[in-house]
């Protein structure tokens, strides 16, 4: 691992275990051999449509679920209840910032637990420091008396994101950390982001269904589709020239917010119902799919960009989407 990278995962596969009684008794695979790293100081974003497996990654790398492969954070080997040792290098803030924030604790209270937990500091140098988290903020500090519902959607986030930050971790996993919020308040959390990022030696993995605000925040980007990264490059490389067809797709549907445009792409191919093993991950809705990408796997290669800002993309027939 170079000394730049503080997180790096390596052919990370991931399944949730059949139930095991009732009809859904089925092992469902959703990651499938994904690579990527993220440098320091970086903001990754990761992009790609409902259920391909964005959370899923997420916990993961948050030793939530068993998972196959390699995952390094801050030089640090992930493995699956190692939650103190990584805790500090390794925070979350999630979708609903409801859910949470413990109903029953203050504001104040929430804030100063992980120092607690591990027991950082002096109760006054707690103190300050969640003074100094509210202040970053912009909430004042009378917000600690308060209880998480005397606050508004965006102040509650505001507050996960202080947990997030409180530890000075190294890395923040940011799952779709606006999609519940209304769009004016949604932006201020994003500004909120940049403020992050202009301010510590923070890396952040930033999820999200939109391309635009993902290419807004972040250096760098991935597009998942069906459990696999398709294309992966500089956020201006990816957003300005996108080489996978899906990663078009997707673009020429968030650029224009036209749902219908979305559909009637999708269609101009009728899915076929084609299970053989090996096949392209979007072989069934390819517009120009070819009778070997039912034998092709998602590799990614690099197709463009520098050796430093590679510009990576799992299609080798990608030249001819123009
Ligand atoms: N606990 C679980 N048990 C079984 N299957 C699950 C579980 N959690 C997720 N899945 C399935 O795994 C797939 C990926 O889910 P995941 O939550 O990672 O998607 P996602 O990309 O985060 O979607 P979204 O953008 O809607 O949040 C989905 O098909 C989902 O139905
Ligand atoms: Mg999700």
């Amino acid at each position: 691992m170079s000394y730049d990278e503080i997180l790096k995962v390596e052919g990370l596969s991931a399944f949730y275990e059949p139930r095991k009684f009732g009809f859904n008794n089925k092992k469902i695979d959703v990651l499938n051999d994904v690579s990527f790293n993220i440098r320091s100081r970086e903001f990754f974003g990761l992009v790609g449509e409902s259920g391909c497996g964005k959370s899923t990654l997420c916990k993961a790398i948050l030793g939530l679920i068993d998972f196959q492969g390699k995952i390094t954070i801050n030089n640090m080997n992930r493995e699956k209840g190692k939650y103190r040792e990584m805790a500090r290098s390794v925070q979350a803030v999630f979708q609903d910032p409801m859910s949470a924030l413990n109903p029953k604790k203050t504001i104040g209270f929430i804030l100063e637990e992980p120092l607690k937990i591990h027991k950082i500091g002096t109760k006054e140098e707690r103190q300050r420091r969640v003074d100094e988290v509210l202040e970053f903020l912009g909430l004042d500090s009378s917000y600690r008396n308060r209880y998480p519902n005397e606050l508004s959607g965006g102040q509650r986030q505001r507050v996960c994101i202080g947990c997030s930050i409180i530890l000075n971790p190294k890395l923040i996993i940011a799952d779709e950390p606006i999609s519940s919020l209304d769009v004016s308040v949604g932006a201020q959390i994003l500004n909120l982001f940049q403020k992050l990022h202009d301010s510590f030696d923070l890396s952040v993995l930033f999820v999200s269904h939109n391309l635009n605000l993902v290419y807004y925040l972040c250096d760098r980007i991935a597009v998942m589709y069906k459990g696999s990264i398709i294309e992966m490059g500089d956020a201006k490389d990816v957003y300005y020239n996108p080489l996978h067809p899906y990663t078009q797709l997707l673009l020429s549907a968030t650029a224009r917010f036209d749902g219908e445009k979305l559909i009637t792409d999708m269609t101009k191919k009728t899915p076929v119902e084609d299970v053989t093993a090996g096949r392209c991950n979007y072989y069934s809705y390819c517009r120009k799919a070819k009778d070997d990408c039912r034998k092709l796997k998602n590799v990614l290669i690099n197709v463009a960009g520098t050796s430093e800002n590679p510009h990576y993309v799992s299609c080798p027939y990608y030249y001819q989407f123009y």
